[in-house]
C-alpha cells in the first residue's frame, strides 16, 4: 500500500538537528564487524531498513549482533570463517548491501542465493560479478546479470589488478572485499576518488592498505590479502546524504536558520556543500572535528538567493547521490544550471535522471536531458502544486518533499515509504525544526 505525504510551503526554519548516521560507513561496519575476530562496538548505526538487510545478512552469516547500551555489538568469525546460509539472503532496496555482500560471499567456500526488491532487481550486477569472477566466485545456474543470483565463492580466490570501468566505490569495496582473502596483494584503480570508507575502515580494523595517487587524478587502491582484522570501536557520523535534504530546505525557505549537528566533511563526499556553495548558498562549517578517523563538523545553513551553476562531471561521485536535491536548489536559483557527466544516476534506486526531471516538470519547472547532462531551468521560485512520482527511490521522495516546502503551491509525493531506507527519521526530524506536512 502506497503512503503518500505533501510537503506545504513553509517560512522560517529554524532550531538545531542531529543528523543520522551515515549509511555507507554503517553497512561498512556491520561487514567488517563480521569478518573481524572478537568483538567490534558500533555507536551511531544507522537503524534503517537498508542497514538492517545488512545486518540480518551478516547474521545469517554467522555473525553475531546485539544491542549493548545504546550501542550495537557484532562478534565477528574472522576472514573466511562465515558460515553458508540457510535461506536467501533478501537485500530488499540496497545495492550497497548487496555488492559489497558479494565480495565478502567470494572470498568463502559457500553458496549463497541473493535477491532483492523490485527496484534492486532491476540494477545491475555485472559490474561487481565482473572482476569477482576473475578472482575466483561463480554463478550457480543461469548466467544472469541482476538478482535473484546464486553464486558460489572460494578459499582459493585469485589477487586482481582491477581499473574500474566507473568510478564506485560499491565496485572498488567489494573487490577489496575479496582482497581480503586472496594470497598478495589486490588493487583497484578508480579513474577518480570515490568514497574511501571501506579503505579507512580497513585501515582501522588493523588490514594493510595502501593508496597511491595517479598522474591522471585517479587512485590506485591496494589491500594486502591473508588478512586478519580484530574487532574495534567504530563512531559513525553524520550521513551527509541525508543532510542535503536539510540544508536545501533551509536554503529555500525563507527567513530560515538552522544548525545541523555532527554531519561527516570526508572530501570524498562533500560536493554536494561545495556546489552549494557556488550557488550563493550560505553553509557555515563550525567546530570541524575528528570523530572515529573521518572529519565532522556542525553545519549552520541560512536561507538566500541562490545562483545557477555549472556542475563539471568530475564532481560527481563525491555528490553522486545528492543530484536529485542539487536538481531541486536548481530550480530555486536564478539561471541555468547544468550538471554534467549524470550517466550512474541511470541505475541507482530509479532512473534518477527520468524521475528527477518528471518531478521537476510535475513542480512546473523546465528541464532538459542533454545526453548525461541535466539542465534546470532556475527562476527563483517554484510553482509547485504537482504529483511526484517516486519510483521506489527515497531520494526522489525526500528531494520533492522538500521542493515542497519551499514551492508556492503543496508538492505531493505518492510514496513515503521507501524513505525508511536510508532516513526514517526524516518526517519527524524536519518537522522539529518547523516543516509542514500532511
Ligand atoms: C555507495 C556508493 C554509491 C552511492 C550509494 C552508496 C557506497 O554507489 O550511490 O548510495 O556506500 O559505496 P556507486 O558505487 O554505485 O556509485
Amino acid at each position: 500500500m502506497s503512503q503518500p505525504l505533501s510537503a506545504v510551503p513553509t517560512r522560517a526554519l529554524a532550531g538545531t538537528i542531529g543528523v543520522p548516521g551515515d549509511k555507507s560507513i554503517s553497512h561498512r561496519a556491520l561487514l567488517l564487524g563480521a569478518l573481524a575476530i572478537g568483538r567490534t562496538r558500533i555507536t551511531g548505526l544507522l537503524e534503517a531498513d537498508d542497514v538492517m538487510a545488512t545486518a540480518r545478512a551478516v547474521a545469517a552469516l554467522g555473525a553475531e549482533i546485539r544491542h549493548l547500551n545504546g550501542a550495537v555489538e557484532v562478534t565477528g568469525q574472522g576472514v573466511g570463517g562465515l558460515r553458508a546460509p540457510t535461506e536467501d539472503l533478501d537485500f530488499g532496496n540496497s545495492g550497497t548491501s548487496s555488492r559489497l555482500m558479494l565480495g565478502v560471499v567470494a572470498g568463502h567456500d559457500m553458496q549463497a542465493r541473493f535477491t532483492g526488491d523490485a527496484s534492486l532487481r532491476r540494477r545491475p550486477m555485472n559490474r561487481v560479478l565482473n572482476p569477482l569472477r576473475r578472482m575466483g566466485l561463480s554463478l550457480a545456474g543461469d548466467d544472469r546479470e541482476t538478482l535473484p543470483l546464486t553464486v558460489q565463492g572460494t578459499p582459493d580466490l585469485v589477487p586482481v589488478v582491477y581499473p574500474l570501468p566507473v568510478a564506485s566505490a560499491q565496485v572498488k569495496s567489494a573487490v577489496l572485499l575479496a582482497g581480503l582473502h586472496a594470497p598478495g596483494c589486490t588493487t583497484v584503480i578508480e579513474p577518480l576518488p570515490t568514497r574511501d570508507h571501506t579503505e579507512r575502515m580497513l585501515t582501522h580494523f588493523g588490514a594493510e592498505i595502501s593508496v597511491r595517487d595517479q598522474d591522471d587524478g585517479g587512485r590506485a587502491v591496494s589491500v594486502r590479502g591473508d588478512a586478519e582484522l580484530a574487532g574495534a570501536s567504530i563512531t559513525i557520523p553524520g550521513d551527509p546524504s541525508s543532510a542535503a535534504f536539510a540544508i536545501a530546505a533551509a536554503l529555500i525557505c525563507e527567513g530560515s536558520d538552522i544548525v545541523l549537528e555532527g554531519v561527516l566533511m570526508n572530501p570524498t563526499r562533500s560536493g554536494f556543500i561545495e556546489t552549494v556553495r557556488e550557488m550563493g548558498g550560505d553553509v557555515e562549517m563550525l567546530d570541524l572535528r575528528l570523530e572515529g578517523g573521518e572529519p565532522v563538523a556542525d553545519l549552520r545553513v541560512r536561507a538566500g538567493a541562490l545562483q545557477s551553476v555549472d556542475v563539471c562531471a568530475a564532481r560527481a561521485p563525491s555528490m553522486i547521490d545528492e543530484y536529485p536535491v542539487l536538481a531541486v536548489l536548481a530550480a530555486f536559483a536564478q539561471g541555468e544550471t547544468r550538471m554534467r557527466g549524470l550517466a550512474e544516476l541511470r541505475v541507482k534506486e530509479s532512473d534518477r535522471l527520468t524521475t528527477t526531471a518528471a518531478g521537476l516538470a510535475a513542480s512546473g519547472v523546465e528541464t532538459v536531458i542533454d545526453g548525461d547532462d541535466l539542465v534546470v531551468i532556475g527562476k527563483g521560485s517554484v510553482p509547485g502544486g504537482g504529483m511526484v512520482e517516486t519510483h521506489m527511490d527515497h531520494r526522489i521522495a525526500m528531494a520533492f518533499l522538500t521542493l515542497g516546502l519551499g514551492a508556492e503551491q503543496p508538492v505531493t509525493v505518492d510514496d513515503i515509504g521507501m524513505i525508511a531506507t536510508s532516513f526514517p527519521s526524516f518526517v519527524p526530524l524536519m518537522t522539529k525544526v518547523g516543516a509542514q506536512f500532511r
